[in-house]
């Protein structure tokens, strides 16, 4: 098959979409025997020799990624207000849920990431931060997702250490009880528009229509007005459409709460999974948002608000890799010429995503690289389970033959988002082991679980 599109050492690279940086793959490349690397500046990982070394299924983690991506996001925002003369502030604020492991948070908080939390729990992790004073004491903290009170109390305990902890009322019942909170708040309205995205929902539970909102009017010590339209977002006009329409709110409402003075924008900044398109980059979506907010204020005739964005998965999902072995070939039972590749791992348990909204992923072999007899192939999953499975939307991935290889693996790209903690364990499999790369050495995040703790798990 792809046999006559690759003709250099060059051209497997661009096979395989590696080496470019508008793909998010900047950092990987392929060394002379075909194996899969990754450069973290002069630093080397040789994904080959660490999976045999360490096993699969494995994850591996890029804190330098992370390090990097929320360095670029806050002077790439601070560089536009000073070229545009905005004169709003900018504050990004790493929604947690995206990845609450610690080698995740911490490399973001360490480059200035301020926090999104959406439960009790996760903001608890920012408690235990504080108190192994871990954290500068001005990071600001975004309490979204429904408050418990439970989740009320910690938020009132850290603003009496003296935080910067911000909820956002999402509904009558928090409206009533936020109006014995002491500090700034957020509103949440849930925009009745639609924009081109792969998760857009039918109905949105969250927060309150624009109707409501200017009923409700004043709001006690409203500093924040908040919206989230959608994950991965598809073009910039999904962005641009409803900012121009929640600073027309936002003027309206700022007549009765004067100290209102901040828009946050939520999540939705994509990745290009699939590297098959041209994407939007970062950079081009972070000048449009500020240019747009200036003409629109201007228009208005409002002073430029503070500027918010959530974004998780475009800072956490280039971060990491999900290596697995490929244990076994089967024939695809009435597709001609395509093979299934039975994996070491779950689709299903360790990238639910693939199963729950057809995520699409990259897929790459981690050796085997510079070969040109290729397979059209579907991934198969180690559950019982007929659902375990990637086919690239029905498509296929093309990958090594088997009969070539003594031994094959695979990597999916782009895995950092979301998928840990919707991570199951259908067919009671084991979770990967997660490894950290930095600093040029590979470190043990957590080993691959063993039949004893996943039996615990389920009361044995
Ligand atoms: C309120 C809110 N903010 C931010 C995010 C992060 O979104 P993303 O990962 O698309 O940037 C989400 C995701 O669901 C969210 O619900």
């Amino acid at each position: 098959m792809a046999k006559s599109k690759i003709k250099s050492k060059n051209g497997f690279r661009k096979f395989w979409r590696l080496g470019l940086e508008e793909f998010n793959t900047g950092m990987f490349d392929i060394n002379p025997d075909g194996e899969l690397i990754v450069r973290e500046g002069n630093y080397q990982y040789n994904i080959f020799d660490i999976v045999k070394k360490y096993g699969t299924s494995t994850e591996i983690v890029f804190p330098t990624i992370i390090e990097n991506r929320v360095r670029d996001l806050i002077e790439t925002f601070t560089a536009y207000i000073k070229v545009l003369g905005y004169r709003g502030k900018f504050f990004y604020h790493y929604a947690m849920k995206a990845n609450q492991t610690k080698e995740f948070v911490l490399p973001a908080v360490a480059e200035g990431a301020n926090l999104d939390v959406a439960s009790a729990n996760e903001l608890y992790l920012v408690k235990r931060m504080i108190e192994q004073e871990k954290f500068n004491a001005k990071i600001r903290v975004i309490c979204n997702g429904p408050k418990t009170e439970k989740y009320i109390s910690l938020i009132e305990e850290l603003k009496g250490k003296g935080l910067v902890v911000i909820p956002i009322i999402e509904d009558y019942h928090e409206l009533e009880r936020m109006t014995k909170f002491k500090g700034e708040v957020g509103i949440r309205v849930n925009l009745d528009i639609k924009v081109q995205s792969h998760w857009d929902k039918k109905f949105n539970r969250f927060g309150f229509t624009e109707e409501e909102l200017l009923k409700i009017g004043k709001v006690r010590n409203l500093s924040t007005l908040h919206y989230h339209i959608s994950k991965q977002i598809e073009n910039i006009q999904g962005f641009i459409q409803p900012l121009k329409r929640t600073l027309a709110l936002y003027a309206q409402l700022k007549e009765k709460n004067p100290q209102l003075d901040t828009l946050d924008i939520g999540g939705g900044a994509g990745i290009p999974f699939e590297k098959k398109k041209h994407f939007y980059s970062g950079k081009s979506l972070v000048s449009q948002i500020v240019r747009t907010a200036k003409n629109e204020s201007d228009r208005l005739g409002i002073k430029h608000p503070n500027l918010i964005v959530e974004w998780g998965s475009y800072v956490a999902a280039p971060a990491q890799i999900t290596i697995y072995k490929i244990l076994t070939e089967k024939p695809v039972g009435n597709k001609g010429g395509f093979s299934w590749y039975v994996v070491d791992g779950s689709f299903m348990n360790d990238l639910i995503d693939t199963w729950a909204i057809h995520q699409k992923w990259h897929v790459v072999p981690v050796n085997h690289l510079n070969t040109r007899r290729l397979e059209k192939v579907w991934l198969a999953g180690s559950s019982c389970d007929s659902d375990d499975k990637y086919t690239a939307g029905g498509d296929y991935i093309p990958l090594p033959r088997l009969d070539e290889a003594e031994e094959l693996y695979v990597a999916l790209l782009d895995t950092g988002a979301y998928q840990d903690a919707l991570a199951s364990h259908h067919c009671l499999l084991s979770s990967p082991a997660k490894l950290i790369a930095q600093n040029g050495e590979i470190k043990i995040a957590r080993r691959r679980e063993q039949p004893e703790e996943v039996g615990k798990m389920f009361g044995w």
